[in-house]
């Protein structure tokens, strides 16, 4: 059987080769990498100022649920931004009394008045119940311009659109974002009932 010669001059060769050839790959790779990281980094970002946006313009306290607590009424978070739940149902209002125009429904996602019944929607990603089919150039839309569903009609109050229109693109991209990453929640929303328009004089 024939040994292979050993040369200690080439194994230092080869070593140096190999050392040489490791730096040379760590070099084309680390460029990608940091990119990679950063892009999450931003993308991570752009998500916390999501979250961070919905909390200080008040989403939750139309788009999420009150349940009773031991402290009386409480959001419930298993059901964030999920609307009005399906399981309390919505007769019609009682009528205005004088100053006392406006009700809200007890889970706190409801609303009646002179623009008659509006209901908030579920803001999930839930694919038949939430907004999984929006784009963000519809949202974009509906917050910058106040039209539902691409425009039949205006969007109701208390909806505060034209507030949360006014935020930067980035802004309202970030919120988009946000929208969703959350957990989606099936939680099918009955539509809001505009009042009739008044009649023609
Ligand atoms: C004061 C209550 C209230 C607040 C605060 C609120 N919403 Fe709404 N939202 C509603 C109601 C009620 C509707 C249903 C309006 C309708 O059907 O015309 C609605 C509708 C929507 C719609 C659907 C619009 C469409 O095309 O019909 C989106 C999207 C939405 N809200 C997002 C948000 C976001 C995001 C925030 C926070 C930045 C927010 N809302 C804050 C009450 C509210």
């Amino acid at each position: 059987m024939k040994r292979t010669e050993r040369s200690p001059v080439r194994d230092a060769v080869a070593a140096c080769l190999a050392a040489v050839a490791t730096i040379a790959l760590l070099a084309a790779l680390s460029p990608a990498a940091a990119r990679a990281g950063e892009k999450e980094d931003a993308q991570a970002a752009k998500l916390a100022r999501g979250a961070y946006l919905v909390t200080i313009s008040g989403c939750h306290h139309c788009h999420t649920p009150l349940r009773m607590g031991p402290k009386g009424p409480e959001r419930d978070m298993s059901r964030m931004l999920s609307g009005h739940p399906e399981s309390v149902p919505l007769p019609d209002p009682p009528g205005p009394a004088g100053p006392w125009n406006a009700h809200i429904a007890a889970p706190s996602t409801a609303f009646a008045g002179p623009f008659g019944v509006s209901i908030a929607p579920n803001l999930t990603p839930d694919p038949e119940t939430g907004l999984q089919n929006w784009s963000e150039e519809r949202f974009f839309r509906a917050m910058r311009n106040g039209q539902h569903n691409g425009g039949w009609r205006p969007i109701l109050p208390p909806m505060p659109w034209s507030d949360i229109g006014k935020m930067t693109d980035e802004d309202l991209s970030a919120l988009w974002a946000y929208l969703r990453s959350i957990p989606p929640v099936k939680n099918q929303v009955p539509d809001s009932r505009p009042a009739p328009p008044p009649p023609a004089k």
